[in-house]
């Protein structure tokens, strides 16, 4: 069963969710302590350079959401020798016990609930429900893969032993449950994990790691270090005692690590151009809905979230539709993270690259049916927008943006639609909007995509119910889908016992 979400409807969870503000909303004047980066088995701070993480709904104020210890060339290197000795002997207990171990991880993760949104509302600037749904995502995720663990040594044939190190370098998007899935992997498969967080999103991977730590998990088994990326490039992925690494993150960053080690066990989720057909046979209400809470939920900032909406022709010209499609963006109110009204906060990064060429240009046709604005004057809280009238191949199209912005192309019907969706050449999730049998079969048939998401926003995926990953350009390595049995498979070595007969 999947973990359940908490209903922000009930009066003692907004009660609960105001202590968490009081907890984590900090002032100009809060001293912060300095968290440490974990190597071999000790938290180190002295000596180490400092990155300060801004509170961005809390801007104007300059204040802290915290501090934290950057790990330097010697530290890379120590962790990765740690890990390799397996000082703990992590490697050579028992499935059941680690299974037992990680029960434990998971017990603490549910109980830290409040802390784990605190703190990534803070520093990553993501809404209390959407960090909620990532806190059951991870415990899901440690039990999944404790229990895939056990199935592999109890009902078939197999011994499995780890592979020996594995690094996890996750996105800063989803600062708990993706930093957690790949940890969990590779302590479930055996394997000694060294992390290095996001830098936006290194108190929340912190808060995060403590669960394992104080479950019973040694911090020489998962250590812990922020670092730049290019240090993490030359001394963690371009170390040859480093066995695998996990990465969800750019295109660009993947094809890096793999020219520095052309040889390295990589399993990477690259990200996607998502869309969502709403076709003339659609609940255009729902279809509304479902599309307004993909495309802007968390600033857009998913991997999964719908950035094209392709509308079959009657629906395109359908002003009703729009208008309420309009009025809908509008309504999810963005502002600061600690007024829990609303319902978008802030950017991560302030406007940059792709997204800010999105933004600030109108390609030949193009207009805005909802133009793009800040709120509160603050560079971080950029509202919803809609692009209307955008052409096959534009910019917008075939570019992933990372933001609140969703292009609208116009499709002559379902098949048209598909070949727009498909010529991205990404694959990572996809929507389709409508009530005909016959269209969905067509479009699951030919849509290429790891996640299909019917009559359903294309986010939030469930642990086991949807595994979760791509193909094209949303994927590299063996190991495309999370959250599914044969996952941990990548990160071990299997042995088989023979049985007498
Ligand atoms: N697993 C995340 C989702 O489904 C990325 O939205």
């Amino acid at each position: 069963h999947a973990e359940p979400d908490t209903d922000f409807i009930l009066s003692q969870n907004q009660e609960w969710a105001k202590e968490i503000v009081k907890k984590w909303k900090f002032s100009k004047d809060t001293e912060h302590e300095t968290k440490p980066i974990v190597v071999a088995g000790k938290e180190i701070v002295t000596g180490r350079k400092v990155y300060k993480a801004i509170d961005k709904s809390q801007l104007k104020d300059e204040v802290l959401a915290g501090k934290f210890a950057m790990a330097n060339e010697d530290d890379l290197k120590r962790a990765v020798e740690t890990a390799k000795i397996d000082i703990d002997g992590w490697r050579s207990k028992t499935y059941a016990q680690r299974h037992e171990l990680l029960k434990q991880a998971a017990i603490k993760v549910r109980e830290r609930r409040d802390d784990l949104i605190g703190v990534a509302a803070a520093e990553v600037g993501k809404v209390f429900t959407e960090t909620d749904v990532e806190v059951s995502e991870a415990v899901d995720f440690i039990e999944f893969y404790a229990h895939s663990s056990r199935y592999f040594e109890e009902y078939t044939n197999l011994k499995f032993k780890g592979k020996g190190v594995g690094v996890v370098i996750p996105p800063w998007n989803f600062p708990v449950a993706i930093p957690l899935g790949g940890v969990a992997a590779t302590l479930a498969a055996g394997n000694t994990v060294i992390i290095k967080p996001a830098t936006v999103a290194a108190l929340t991977a912190y808060e995060m790691c403590k669960c394992f730590w104080d479950a019973g998990i040694s911090k020489n088994v998962l250590q812990f270090v922020p670092c730049p990326g290019v240090l993490a490039g030359e001394h963690l992925v371009g170390n040859k005692d480093v066995d695998y690494v996990i990465l969800t993150g750019g295109e660009d960053t993947a094809a890096s690590m793999l020219k520095t080690r052309p040889d390295l066990l990589l399993t990477a989720e690259t990200g996607g151009k998502d869309a969502t057909i709403v076709t003339n046979m659609a609940d255009r209400d729902q279809a509304i809905k479902n599309v307004c809470q993909s495309a802007f939920g968390n600033s857009g900032q998913k991997c999964s979230a719908t950035s094209l909406l392709v509308l079959e022709e009657e629906v395109y010209n359908d002003e009703n539709f729009k208008k309420a499609l309009i009025d809908t963006a509008k309504s999810m109110s963005v502002g600061s993270i600690w007024d829990l009204k609303n319902r978008i906060g802030t950017l991560a990064n302030s406007v940059s690259g792709k997204l800010k060429e999105a933004i600030e240009n109108l390609e030949e046709g193009e207009e805005w049916a909802l133009a793009p604005s800040y709120a509160e004057d603050n560079e971080y809280m950029l509202k919803p927008s809609i692009k209307w009238n955008v052409k096959e191949g534009s910019f917008i199209h075939m570019n992933e943006l990372f933001g609140p912005v969703l292009a609208v192309i116009k499709a002559r019907n379902v098949k048209h639609a598909v070949d727009i969706v498909n010529a991205t050449g990404y694959g990572l999730t996809s929507g389709i909007e409508s009530l005909d049998e016959r269209e969905v079969n067509y479009w699951r048939e030919n849509i290429k995509s790891g996640n299909l998401y019917i009559n359903r926003g294309t986010t939030g995926a469930i642990v086991l119910r949807q595994p979760f990953g791509g193909m094209g350009k949303s994927a590299i390595g063996a190991g495309r889908k999370v959250g599914i049995y044969n996952y941990i498979t990548q990160f071990v070595d299997f042995e088989e016992v023979g049985k007498p007969e």
